[in-house]
């Protein structure tokens, strides 16, 4: 039997969500009442009636520190009057999981979901955590609601808690008794499968048995790496148990607290062990590479997709996966393709498909929370962003896992009735390109400027924005702003573009995730028509011509005002 204690509490003010929820370095979670003080004002941002007697939902990527969050989430959640708990199994769950699992309850009965999770970013004690919080929904709380949570963070006094030391399971089901104004109150913690309910799911969405056919073929040859984060389950139950890929194709699917030292970012910095097999820097022609290679980040919302010694940019990705939908039944499955939406510096490679098509193309500032109107009002099917992230209306996160589902069935369309040599991603990516021409695509991060640094860039790139214009016929310069059609709240100062007349843009961004000092993104993307040369090097093309890199030094001066010679990562 437990009883329920209210401990006062000072205030911190730095519990800003930021593009998705909360990431901090392990130690500043580790100060006192900072977990408790943040999920307590999560709950003080809603009614009463929102959460109690309702269901919280809990999973999170297995990062270190973790289960200490997890073991107070479920006594701060009891002490304020939840109904029931739905832990996935040890925690462990990814964000699209949790998104399902939400979205799973019965209608009216769910408060939300917290996942625990800082993505991408390092785990361990030195590194970094996160917390989350998803609506009803299943999609993270809105902007207005993250400003809400952040308020009443600075104004806390004092939060509800179960006073007991007790550890409550993690891998069975149980039960809390509650002591409440003389009546006792029982709170079942139930638990759920890490990996079951969504293997079922994309068992509905995708014809797995057409996805089998394509495993079946000898010139097939699939890897993954799940770089010890938690889509490692979710490939073994699918890739391997039902599509019987071999074990040794599967590299790191066993979910690390530190991710092994790793930092679980699909992309060509961090990826390496899959870059290699892939040759994607061409450094041993002769050797044969495998036909697709794929890997996830740490909660296995992002994905990578590699043809043979060739990467497929998340912005192509999405147009490729748009210019197929018709053959995907997870895309399909409620009649045609209702519209798509790509985060702004996503590449406007989509644009074309969905022009050519009719679709309606929607243009949302970065971070996933954005597309959830848009996917709730049924504006669009599908969505990404040039961070490696695609998804759709099945649930309200980036969904990695699926994606590598999509792309498994384009190719095993294409090859249907193909008893000659496998049409293969590069062959699927050339036929694009040579109907909507090729948007070159890359990334430069400089990352840990300090604050006035910081302030510098802004300016300059305020002041650049009017010289922009000035330097060619046609060019247009912006700060972003987005005016959400759903709901009409706007967003203002969400990135600067240049842009070119024929739509081959220098964007600039702060990062939003970072878990210390500011980082700036700077995104190039360059259009070449169909009868252009779409088979260059990105790096040369970038910089061949009008010298974009070279543009974006001048038009910040970043590395005057920062004192740096290059970016930190390119990717
Ligand atoms: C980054 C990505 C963004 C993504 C977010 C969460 O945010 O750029 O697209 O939604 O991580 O995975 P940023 O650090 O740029 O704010
Ligand atoms: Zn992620």
């Amino acid at each position: 039997m437990s009883k329920i204690k209210e401990v006062q509490t000072k205030p911190y003010t730095d519990q800003k969500m930021g593009t998705s929820g909360l990431r901090k370095k392990v130690k500043v979670y580790q100060q006192e009442n900072y977990i408790e003080n943040f999920i307590q004002s999560v709950f003080d941002s809603y009614k009463p009636e929102d959460y109690k007697g309702k269901t919280l939902v809990i999973g999170g990527d297995g990062r270190f520190y973790n289960d200490v969050a997890i073991q107070l989430t479920i006594k701060i959640g009891v002490a304020n009057g939840v109904g029931k708990i739905v832990l996935a199994e040890n925690g462990l769950m990814s964000t699209p999981a949790v998104s399902l699992l939400i979205r799973s309850q019965p209608k009216g009965e769910c408060y939300g979901g917290f996942i625990f999770t800082a993505s991408h970013n390092p785990g361990g004690p030195n590194e970094d955590m996160g917390i989350k919080f998803n609506g009803d929904n299943g999609a993270a709380i809105p902007e207005g609601k993250n400003n809400e949570v952040f308020e009443a963070s600075k104004k806390i006094t004092k939060y509800l808690i179960l006073d007991t030391n007790e550890k409550f399971p993690m891998d069975k089901p149980s039960e809390i008794k509650v002591e409440e104004n003389g009546t006792v109150r029982t709170v079942k913690i139930e638990i759920e499968s890490t990996t079951k309910r969504y293997v079922e799911e994309m068992q509905k969405l995708f014809d797995f048995d057409l996805i089998k056919t394509l495993f079946k073929r000898d010139d097939f040859h699939f890897i993954f790496d799940g770089l010890n984060g938690i889509s490692g389950p979710y490939a073994i139950a699918i890739f391997q148990d039902i599509f019987g890929v071999p074990k040794e194709n599967l590299d790191k699917c066993k979910p690390l607290p530190d991710f092994g030292g790793l930092h679980p970012d699909p992309n060509l910095v961090h990826a390496k062990d899959l870059d290699a097999k892939m040759d994607v820097f061409k450094k041993d022609l002769s050797k044969k590479v495998p036909d697709f290679g794929a890997a996830c980040d740490g909660d296995a919302d992002r994905n990578i997709i590699f043809g043979p010694r060739m990467l497929v940019s998340p912005s192509d990705s999405l147009a490729a996966i748009t210019n197929n939908a018709d053959l995907i039944k997870s895309l399909t499955r409620n009649g045609p393709l209702k519209g798509v939406a790509r985060s702004m510096p996503t590449s406007g490679a989509v644009d074309r498909v969905a022009k050519k098509k009719g679709l309606q193309c929607y243009e949302v500032p970065t971070g996933w929370k954005f597309f959830g109107n848009l996917l709730d009002d049924g504006r669009i099917t599908l969505c990404g962003e040039e961070s490696f992230g695609t998804g759709s209306d099945h649930i309200r996160e980036k969904d990695g896992v699926w994606a590598i589902l999509c792309w498994l069935t384009i190719l095993a369309q294409k090859n249907k009735d193909n008893k000659g040599k496998l049409i293969g991603i590069p062959e699927i990516m050339q036929e694009h390109w040579k109907c909507y021409g090729r948007d070159y695509y890359c990334r430069y991060d400089y990352e840990d400027l300090n604050n006035e640094q910081a302030a510098k860039v802004k300016e300059n790139l305020n002041k650049s924005l009017e010289t922009w214009k000035t330097m060619k016929e046609g060019n247009e310069a912006c700060v972003f702003e987005y005016n959400d059609p759903v709901d009409h709240s706007v967003s203002k100062n969400q990135g600067w573009i240049y842009k070119y007349k024929n739509g081959s843009r220098i964007i600039f961004r702060f990062s939003g995730t970072s878990s210390a000092g500011a980082t700036v993104r700077i995104y190039f993307e360059k259009h070449v028509d169909p009868d252009g040369n779409l088979l260059a090097d990105v790096a040369d093309v970038v910089k061949s011509g009008d010298n974009f890199p070279e543009l974006a030094v001048k038009l910040s001066d970043i590395h005057n005002v920062a004192g740096r010679t290059g970016p930190t990562v390119i990717t």
